[in-house]
């Protein structure tokens, strides 16, 4: 066992390990620790070379106790793309591309989802479930029915259609709540509490938020060991982002890398940007309703806002936002430069890198890694306005020649 308990970030509190996320003495979030000098004996660079490329090539770094209890549907080790193209566009000399929307159900979640349905086998629990914005929705329903356990999921009432239909495919129960996240995250509070279920992202959350710590790892893997110096995230509730920099902390100290000097730099759209807010005005984080295209991360009153804060200003991060006209613009652009077709919180993430950059906040000589952590396929009825239609033609030579020559004369006029 590598893991020594929970702690409660706020105060310190420490407790054993059990299906609990809040500290009873301050209300602070719990966080799992760990036996740093026993992981150092077991793990080196060969080690993890050595292993199958997937999030659980970092096993000791995550709070599971038993190689049986692992739910796997070969998620993590997702593709760090070079992206000279859409480098040159924005202006930036070194840019990579985290293409985490290649996961088994196309979104980072499974990373977090894998450790927390583990862990919920290893407490006994028989019913999963989760609060989503859309791709933990996908993700859960999806590891449930591998693992066999009985789901339960709500969403708010308006979500993309994409999500909701990939969800139904895996056949959980899926409940739509009129009303927004937060809403929907104070009713499963209640159910968590009233009915022994296993919510990944309530009382599960100090495990389930461990998973995302993997894309800290893999990228200072796939840099050859190395941390980025900048590293652009998106943000809902905050986890993400606080959780990719304990990674590369965790690296550092296990010597695994020299530094984690990654200014660590979030992205919200404007619609619901309370982290960016609070990072510009210097208050503390106001809630907000969300008001925007970008459901992925419409989280008005974010669970790790305060943390994320913290973080990005530790590390001499920074902080932006996206309007939904950019955040289109966003995700047509990295399509057309460098082949990747991303959703909504993928366009929020393009959006801001690029307007941090023409604002001087991102210096152009950074090396930049930008994290895309959800598909295209997902929120196409976001873009379907936004798109040239294609031409209708018969399927006679004469008629694509009328096409192409007269495109040709528009172009020479
Ligand atoms: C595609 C995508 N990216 C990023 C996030 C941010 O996650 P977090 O709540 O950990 O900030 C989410 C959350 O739902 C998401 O769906
Ligand atoms: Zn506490």
């Amino acid at each position: 066992m590598t893991v020594t308990g929970l702690r409660c970030r706020n105060c310190g509190k420490h407790y054993p390990i059990e299906a609990v996320s809040i500290c009873e003495e301050c209300f602070g979030p719990l966080e799992v620790e760990y036996d740093y000098e026993e992981i150092k004996e077991r793990l080196s660079k060969a080690e993890i070379a050595r292993r199958a490329p997937t999030l659980w090539r970092y096993r000791e770094l995550l709070p599971v106790e038993r190689d049986e209890s692992i739910v796997d549907l070969k998620a993590g080790f997702t593709p760090l793309h070079r992206a000279d193209n859409l480098a040159e566009a924005l202006g930036l000399k070194e840019l990579y591309i985290k293409n985490d929307s290649v996961n088994p159900t196309f979104s980072f979640k499974d990373r977090v989802v894998s450790v927390a349905v583990s862990k919920a086998i290893e407490f006994g629990f028989d019913t999963v479930g989760c609060a989503s914005t859309g791709n933990l929705a996908n993700s859960v329903a999806a590891h449930a029915a591998k693992a066999r356990l009985n789901c339960y999921i709500f969403i708010p009432a308006n979500l993309n259609l994409g999500k909701i239909i990939q969800t139904l495919a895996y056949e959980p129960n899926l409940i739509a709540v009129e009303g927004n996240y937060d809403d929907v995250n104070r009713l499963c509070t209640e159910i968590a509490g009233y009915y022994n279920w296993g919510f990944v992202n309530i009382n599960l959350r100090p495990f389930y938020s461990e998973g995302s710590k993997t894309l800290g790892y893999e990228v200072a893997e796939q840099l050859g060991w190395q941390a980025p110096e900048r590293a652009v995230i998106p943000v809902a509730s905050g986890s993400l982002l606080t959780k990719i920099y304990k990674g590369l902390k965790e690296l550092e100290v296990l010597g695994l890398i020299d530094s984690a000097d990654t200014r660590i730099t979030a992205a919200q759209s404007e619609g619901c940007s309370p982290v960016t807010t609070a990072f510009r005005t210097g208050e503390p984080i106001k809630p907000v309703k969300p008001n925007t295209i970008e459901k992925s991360l419409a989280i008005g009153n974010p669970a790790d806002g305060h943390y994320a804060l913290k973080v990005i200003r530790e590390t001499r991060g920074t902080a932006g936002a996206a309007s939904d006209p950019e955040i289109i613009e966003g995700i047509k652009l990295l399509a057309r430069t460098e082949g990747i077709f991303t959703e909504t919180a993928g366009g929020v993430v393009i959006a801001t890198l690029k307007n941090l950059v023409e604002a001087g906040e991102i210096d152009r000589d950074e090396r930049v890694v930008a994290y895309i952590t959800g598909n295209g396929l997902k929120t196409q009825d976001v873009l379907a306005d936004y798109l040239t239609k294609p031409p209708v033609i018969e399927a006679e030579l004469d008629a694509f020649r009328q096409l192409v020559e007269k495109k040709q004369e528009v172009v020479a006029w």
